[in-house]
């Protein structure tokens, strides 16, 4: 086979054999075809685009390129969530123990956050003592003992995503929908799961700001999971402004707490039981959604949702008696509180700025190898829609010192925008794709 005549082909807009696209990957992840060959038919894709059986092709081919989890040790249908990268999202915390309490295995492969997103491992280690460093063997005990465990990412998967995802991003390919559903589902698909549900998030704090772009990239991916025997469905969300009230590890990790009671903001309840029912009923936990959402609904009103939390972080080496004293979290030195300049109506909060400032009083971090800060963060206490009085109390910052403080309040201002004419909250759930 010839590279050239491949990266021809796409460039004319025709359909890659399946032996054509395995040659590509194979050849790239061998160091056999060189970068500016690779980056040429990269952005051939993103002109010509690719039909789904050559999108599922190169997501497989990217699966076989490195290590894949087996789960099959694990007794019933394992599925798996992912977020496409929100501000504030803490649904993970609350599905883990949520969905295990409903009587469905969640067995997670989990990342650090990077840039203005967080990353749940990070929030799971707000948790003193909590371990995410586990054996492969020792994961799959818990999720059959337990119903649940989170692990950091030590396998080898998909490096052939991790070396084309590095050529995209300095050639201006990134954003080609195939790519980048490719891209995500070889992951999800090499961590094991037999089900996938995909949280698409859309809005000025996500990767895809349109909606229309956010159905599409959501349609790729199901139809990739579908092909390749994984039952996958996708919800779109929104992500106009930060989920629920809390942006940092440990005020996360709190506000998980208060929604597995029951007590939670309504936005990150409403997602988390929307989630949650996709991934009971996927993993065959309940005939229908609306059975899904009861069981979840009862599971956390009889204190079983939050009663697996605790066993989840004790099983892991974390100290669980947070989960009745919160005040034992990690917490930041200095708390400021910002206020509201003029009376008005919350008409936008910029999320990708709050994260931003988030992460520049040490909850996230820039490059990959900085360190956090675990107590640190936002608690906005006003959301698109609120009215508020001048001087009335918009957001907590959590900070390490005060001239930091001071300096993100600047930021963290411009980023809640007052108006005077009424606005309605933008719809939380936007559409189901499956
Ligand atoms: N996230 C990914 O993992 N891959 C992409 O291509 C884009 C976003
Ligand atoms: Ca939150």
């Amino acid at each position: 086979m010839n590279t050239v005549e491949i990266i021809r082909k796409k460039r004319e807009g025709d359909e890659l054999t399946s032996e054509e696209i395995q040659f590509l990957i194979r050849g790239y992840a061998k160091g056999e075809i060189p970068d500016y060959q690779m980056s040429a038919w990269t952005m051939a894709v993103y002109f010509q685009g690719m039909t789904p059986r050559e999108t599922a092709d190169l997501t497989m081919e990217m699966v076989r390129s490195g290590d894949q989890v087996d789960l099959s040790p694990i007794r019933g249908v394992k599925v798996d969530k992912h977020s496409t990268g929100g501000v504030g999202d803490t649904t993970t915390l609350v599905l883990a123990p949520l969905v295990a309490a409903a009587g469905v295995p969640v067995a997670k492969l989990s990342g650090r956050g990077l840039g203005h997103t967080g990353g749940t491992i990070d929030k799971l280690e707000s948790f003193p003592g909590f371990d995410t460093s586990l054996t492969t063997e020792a994961f799959i005990r818990q999720v059959n003992d337990l119903g649940v465990a989170v692990m950091g990412q030590t396998a080898d998967l998909t490096p052939a995503d991790k070396q084309l995802y590095a050529l995209r991003d300095v050639t201006a390919s990134v954003e080609s929908i195939p790519l980048i559903a490719s891209s995500i589902m070889s992951k999800k698909i090499a961590a094991g799961a037999d089900g996938i549900v995909l949280d698409v998030k859309t809005g000025s704090g996500a990767f895809m700001k349109e909606e229309e772009q956010a159905v599409q990239l959501a349609q790729a991916m199901v139809e990739i999971g579908t092909r390749v025997g994984r039952r996958t469905m996708a919800v779109i969300s929104d992500m106009n402004q930060p989920l629920g009230r809390a942006v940092g590890n440990a005020l996360e990790v709190k506000e998980a707490i208060d929604t597995l009671r029951g007590q939670g903001p309504p936005d990150l309840t409403e997602l988390c039981l929307v989630l949650g029912a996709q991934m009971v009923t996927l993993a065959g936990g309940a005939t229908d959604e609306e059975g899904a959402r009861e069981l979840l609904r009862e599971k956390m009103a009889d204190g079983t949702a939050l009663d697996y939390l605790r066993r989840f972080v004790e099983a892991q080496g974390g100290d669980a008696s947070v989960l009745d004293d919160p005040g034992q979290l990690p917490a930041a030195e200095v708390k400021i509180e910002v206020t509201a300049p003029a009376a008005g109506v919350v008409d936008a909060l910029d999320a990708e700025a709050i994260g931003l400032c988030a992460m520049q009083l040490g909850a996230g971090r820039a490059t990959k190898d900085a360190s956090i800060d675990h107590g640190v963060g936002i608690v906005l206490h006003k959301k698109v829609g609120d009215r508020v009085q001048q001087g009335e109390l918009l957001a907590e910052l959590h900070a390490a010192d005060r001239q930091q403080a001071e300096k993100v309040e600047k930021r963290l201002l411009q980023a809640i925008s007052l108006g005077d004419q009424p606005v309605e909250s933008p719809p939380l759930i936007r559409a189901l794709v499956t």
